[in-house]
């Protein structure tokens, strides 16, 4: 039996001592999963995590991973597995990633307020995020609750967000930053379109999907359409929403895309190493849930 302790007002629950690694049973990843449903996203302290570990724990879950990931598409991945994301600021040799580097560029960009994987077609369901090598500064991870976010919002505006979807590029939130792409690279990136307002199967709770690779809503002028994005995502990510996780080293952190925005903040990456490593599921039926 697990417990969870609430960290927000609205959402982020921490878990009680557990070892991942050892959860095979069924039962207590369900009971996981209705934490998810509550709390949206999971901090698990003290997860010694190896990368196969993690993995094999990912899949366990939650199903299948995402490994089209949009640093796929710039370099080829550290670990030799594309469903490793490599969430960190060095490079093949283990050193800090010099300022020019295009990698580094790229790991900027999780600065913008984002969902991981909303550019492909499944989604990414959950996010799980393993700190391995954390500064001794702040070097934090914010997250927004966009299910209390819908529900702060008027009738007359939850009616107008009915039906409506949204082309969501990573091509489009990098360029903003002044990233440029390949052609070639830019057919790998051309997006897909996704509900603005989602039900979550598990809570019955309604949410907004977005996040800084929401480029468009379909069928919408441009500026008209952008401009909605914009107010949604200032309204979404007001400070009433969103919760600060700061790391430590051994935590593990659960997030469930449909349901919340991050980024991370800034922190002196020429200084300082920073390693952390994700597994994303993608957001289709879980195998035990249809079976
Ligand atoms: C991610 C991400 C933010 C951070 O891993 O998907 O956006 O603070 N990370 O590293
Ligand atoms: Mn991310």
């Amino acid at each position: 039996m697990l417990s969870f302790h609430q960290l927000h007002h609205h959402f982020v629950g921490e878990v009680s001592a557990i070892d991942l690694r050892a959860v095979h049973d069924r039962d207590t990843l369900e009971e996981i999963r209705a934490g998810m449903d509550r709390y949206a996203v999971l901090v698990f302290r003290n997860q010694p995590f190896t990368n196969q570990e993690q993995l094999d724990f990912a899949e366990r879950f939650d199903g299948k991973l995402h490994a089209r990931t949009s640093t796929s598409v710039v370099t080829k991945n550290r670990f030799g597995n594309e469903a490793l994301s490599d969430i960190s600021n060095v490079g093949d040799d283990g050193k800090l990633l010099a300022p020019d580097d295009r990698r580094r560029a790229t790991g900027l960009a999780n600065r913008l307020w984002h969902t991981d994987a909303s550019f492909v077609d499944p989604p990414g369901r959950y996010s799980m995020l393993s700190a391995r090598v954390i500064p001794p500064v702040a070097a934090d991870t914010e997250f927004a609750d966009m299910r209390a976010a819908y529900d702060a919002l008027d009738a007359d505006t939850w009616a107008s967000l009915e039906g409506l979807t949204v082309h969501h590029s990573i091509a489009y939130s990098r360029e903003v930053l002044g990233f440029e792409f390949s052609a070639a690279e830019k057919e790998l990136l051309k997006g897909a379109v996704h509900p603005l307002v989602r039900t979550l199967p598990g809570s019955g709770r309604r949410s907004l999907y977005l996040a800084s690779h929401a480029a468009a809503i379909v069928g919408w002028r441009l500026p008209e359409g952008r401009l909605l994005l914009r107010d949604l995502m200032e309204h979404a990510t007001r400070p009433e929403f969103v919760h600060r996780h700061a790391w430590r080293a051994g935590d593990f952190v659960i997030w469930d895309n449909r349901a919340t925005m991050h980024r991370a903040r800034p922190f002196d990456d020429s200084m300082y190493r920073r390693e952390l490593r994700r597994t994303t599921t993608l957001d289709i039926e879980p195998a035990a849930q249809a079976a």
